[in-house]
């Protein structure tokens, strides 16, 4: 027997505000949660759907850094976006929060101290590394060194990204510190810890006795944790962005993101209710947590073992997370731009959020990863959506206003295959609700469309339009069951494509839709009126597909070219006057030294055939002063003196500069006279 709650929270992971939201975290996440709370509030549940942005962290103080400006303005930028997007694709969130505000920095503080004066923290102090220049610990993201796996030379403090190998800072070799760029030293600092070992037999016997039923992908997760042997986690840092750690001589320390995130669904439901704890704290209140696979450790875990250890709190019922999506067979990726952002479909596939949530819900990286392509989205829009669904709505409404002036028309004299249309509403009704509760959006969809087939199926066997002349009373039946399948369809299609079922909803007349409703034939009474309805979904044409495919690629283009941004973009054209003016001559160095207190500069002497000068070139870190004395090179001999450092140089070297920085003689292949022009 399943227990019966009076109430409902639901929430749906907090996206970093470092950037859009991409169809990824809609397929991952929103779009199954937000079908999850629709379906709820049409049976007339008591439900919060909570979600905000999640504000702090590293990354972002890097974002910050590089765009030079500060933490807070980046956040303010992507949490107005992001918001926006979801509200463009109807996730319609109780509320959306965010983690920069005061009252969560309040509301997680006094987690942490509730916490602290339970004893529920181990301190321990540990040696990290530290920036003496910048007065400053280092957090993982700010170190990069030598990959101890593979001699990578660009690895970061907690990963390489060439071998994907996890690592520690302390592993890497030459490590530097990418604020100053010197070494970073080893210096103790104390941190508080949650001791997630001591909480082993809790998490063995609440999820792995106890939640069997939990996806097998999230339990697989959970049981490899806790079989690895849990340690104690740090829930603080040394780091200048976040909730400040609330306790005496802990100036520069802030609560770990992961630990103040989560806390934000808390601080979400009290901006909805001042009654927050009927949903946090009462035993008949379901928690529900949606969230991609990367989160599942924190949310099945650590949080729970926090809310545990603070004590008033439930725990999640279940944590239906998700596998990632990819696109057109790679992995979505925000910094190589490979992804499709939710703002930018908008303004291709202007108001077709529907299509998108079908699709990403047709094709929902459920029980493994899957992969979006253009063509599927596609494909299933126009023999899908438009083919089988629009269809036979549009059909229906269209015959209703033609031979029957826009009235339900009288059912009468139900013939076997009546019946047996009319039979799969119930059917339908009862598998969607069975897979919603399971969490099997994608199956539960399917369900949907199975009704809208049996329908199309049904009116194309019947041929109304052949009858209407000879027996007008079967025809009356007919439309009447197709509008009966039309009704309940506008309801049962809600929860995933709210936009459409709302059209559709008008056009019958069914306000206020409910779930209790539908699963019946007699939604709608004889002599109801049926409003025209505009074409539900329209086919997208292979140009817009084309189109969309170009983009993709031209975006990985460009990040080939901007990986490699020394291939500088060519400057405006000059004229052949402009060249001839410009006096090349091969010469040969004669001598060359370095200029004192500098690590860039060379003086050198060259012969140019012409005379005998001075030139200061920036080369000294590609070339010793005494590898280059004889050789030839080419030489600008008509540029107008500089002094650098005191000394004048009376010309320019001309330098080949590789992709990767480096700088090589442009000279002649073979000897050539000094003096000689380069024409
Ligand atoms: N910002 C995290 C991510 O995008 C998710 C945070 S979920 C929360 O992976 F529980 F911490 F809020
Ligand atoms: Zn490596």
């Amino acid at each position: 027997m399943t227990k019966k709650y009076a109430r409902h929270l639901v929430t749906a992971a907090l996206p970093y505000a470092n950037g859009p939201v991409h169809i990824g975290h809609l397929a991952g996440v929103y779009v199954p949660a937000d079908i999850y709370v629709r379906y709820l509030k049409l049976k007339g549940e008591d439900v919060l759907f909570v979600c905000g942005s999640d504000e702090h962290g590293v990354p972002i103080t890097i974002k910050a850094k590089n765009e030079n400006c500060t933490p807070q303005d980046i956040v303010d930028r992507y949490h107005t976006i992001i918001k926006q997007s979801f509200q463009d694709f109807g996730i319609e969130f109780s509320n959306y929060s965010r983690t920069s505000g005061a009252l969560h920095h309040k509301v997680s503080s006094d987690f942490f101290k509730t916490l602290y004066d339970k004893k529920e923290f181990v301190e321990l102090e540990s040696e990290q590394y530290y920036d003496a220049k910048a007065h400053q610990f280092l957090a993982d993201r700010y170190i990069t060194g030598t990959c101890p796996k593979c001699s990578h030379d660009g690895a970061y403090g907690d990963q390489c990204e060439k071998c994907g190998s996890s690592l520690s800072p302390l592993e890497l070799i030459n490590p530097i510190s990418t604020i100053t760029h010197e070494k970073p030293v080893l210096k103790s600092t104390k941190h508080w810890y949650l001791p997630l070992d001591t909480h082993e037999n809790f998490l063995r016997s609440w999820i792995l006795e106890g939640h069997k039923e939990w996806r097998p992908n999230v339990y697989g997760q959970c049981k490899s944790w806790i079989d690895g042997g849990l340690h104690p986690r740090a829930v603080s840092r040394d780091l200048d962005w976040g909730v400040p750690v609330p306790l005496e001589n802990a100036e520069g320390k802030v609560l770990y993101v992961w630990f103040d995130a989560p806390i934000g669904y808390i601080t979400s439901t009290q901006e909805c209710t001042k009654d927050w704890e009927l949903y946090w704290k009462s035993d008949d209140c379901k928690l529900v947590h949606f969230i991609g696979k990367d989160n599942i450790v924190f949310h099945c875990i650590v949080f729970p073992v926090m809310l545990k250890a603070h004590g008033d709190y439930i725990l999640p019922e279940n944590v239906p997370a998700n596998e990632f999506l990819n696109l057109e067979g790679n992995k979505i990726s925000t910094s190589r731009n490979w992804a499709v952002w939710l703002h930018e479909y908008l303004e291709d596939f202007k108001n077709q959020q529907d299509t998108l949530r079908y699709v990403l819900t047709a094709n929902a990286p459920e029980t493994k990863d899957n992969d979006f392509t253009w063509k599927d989205f596609q494909a299933r829009n126009n023999n899908e959506l438009v083919a089988i669904l629009g269809n036979f709505i549009n059909r229906v409404i269209v015959l209703t206003h033609k031979y029957f002036d826009g009235k339900v028309p009288q059912k009468s004299n139900v013939q076997e295959i009546d019946n047996k249309a009319l039979a799969a509403i119930p059917h339908a009704k009862e598998h969607i609700s069975a897979l919603l509760d399971q969490f099997k959006f994608r199956d539960a969809l399917k369900e949907v469309m199975q009704l809208a087939r049996v329908g199309n199926k049904y009116l194309t066997e019947t041929e109304p339009w052949k009858l209407i002349k000879t027996d007008a009373s079967r025809v009356e039946t007919i439309l009447h069951v197709c509008l009966q399948i039309t009704a309940n369809l506008s309801i049962l299609c809600e929860p995933f494509i709210p936009f459409a079922a709302k059209k559709i909803q008008d056009c019958v007349g069914v306000s206020a839709a409910q779930w209790a409703a539908a699963g019946n034939d007699a939604i709608l009474t004889a002599g109801n009126s049926i409003l025209a309805i505009d074409l539900l979904f329209r086919k997208i044409e292979d140009e817009e597909i084309q189109k969309q495919m170009q983009k993709l690629q031209a975006t990985k283009i460009n990040s080939e070219k901007t990986e490699s941004p020394l291939v500088a973009p060519q400057k405006q054209t000059i004229t052949f006057d402009d060249f001839q003016n410009m006096d090349i001559r091969v010469g040969t160095i004669l001598e060359a030294e370095s200029v004192p207190k500098t690590d860039k500069l060379l003086k050198l002497t060259i012969d140019t055939g012409i005379d005998i000068r001075t030139v200061v070139s920036g080369i000294a870190e590609y070339h010793k002063p005494e590898t280059i004395i004889g050789k030839q090179v080419s030489i600008l001999v008509n540029l107008a003196p500089r002094t650098l450092r005191g000394i004048e140089s009376q010309g320019m070297i001309l330098m080949a500069q590789d992709t990767d920085g480096t700088l090589q003689f442009v000279a002649p292949d073979i000897k050539v006279n000094n003096g000689g022009a380069i024409c």
